[in-house]
């Protein structure tokens, strides 16, 4: 099975064009985009750009791998995204990454939408996945250990900069 995934408060679906402008409060977020190696989106224009690539991209991505957007239930509002893919340059070790529009934070939504994910990443034959948070990004970190994934130690192997690693195996689950 292929997400859309449903939780008790959440959708996980593919991203649409018609999510630009909830994709740019979330990606051209400076409290989001402090995180992120790519840095903010600019504006609503480039977030198009953006969002037709991965659409584009997401038939010919081989599963686990993909990009979906976070949908909260009661509203109906896209409020996050979620990847998974090979972590850079190596491309071994599959990574989840989340991030949500600011004022959604604190909710459980990333735990919620990440566990589901998890899920079906496994589902699919994967036998491990990490997720990779720079020291400082405690959000992140306290994410990771909720989720139930186990810190494994700091490398800088991955995108030329220390980063936590942390890693989650189907008994973990
Ligand atoms: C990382 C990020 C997604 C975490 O968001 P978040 O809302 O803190 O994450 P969680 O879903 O784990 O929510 C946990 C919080 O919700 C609270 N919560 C409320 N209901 C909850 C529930 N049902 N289940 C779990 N937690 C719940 C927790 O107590 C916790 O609150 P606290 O932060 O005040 O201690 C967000 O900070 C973000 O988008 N950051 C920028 C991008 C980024 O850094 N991405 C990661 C790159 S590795």
């Amino acid at each position: 099975m292929t997400p859309p995934l449903s939780t008790e408060r959440l959708l996980i679906r593919d991203w649409s064009l018609d999510d630009t402008e909830a994709a740019y409060a979330i990606y051209g977020s400076p409290e989001v985009a402090h995180w992120l190696s790519t840095g903010a989106v600019d504006d609503v224009s480039a977030m198009r750009s953006v969002l037709e690539a991965w659409v584009e991209a997401q038939p010919n991505l081989v599963p686990p791998a993909g990009r979906w957007a976070v949908v909260r239930r009661e509203d109906g509002e896209v409020i996050g995204g979620l990847s998974l893919r090979l972590l850079p340059p190596f491309e071994e070790d599959f990574e989840l990454n989340w991030q949500l529009r600011p004022d959604t934070w604190g909710s459980g939504y990333a735990t919620e939408a990440s566990q589901a994910l998890i899920r079906w990443a496994f589902s699919q034959g994967l036998e491990e996945l990490f997720a990779v948070a720079r020291p400082d990004n405690e959000r992140a970190i306290a994410t990771a250990r909720r989720i139930g994934m186990e810190w494994v130690g700091e490398t800088d192997k991955y995108y030329g900069r220390r980063l936590q690693v942390f890693r989650c195996r189907p008994s973990d689950l």
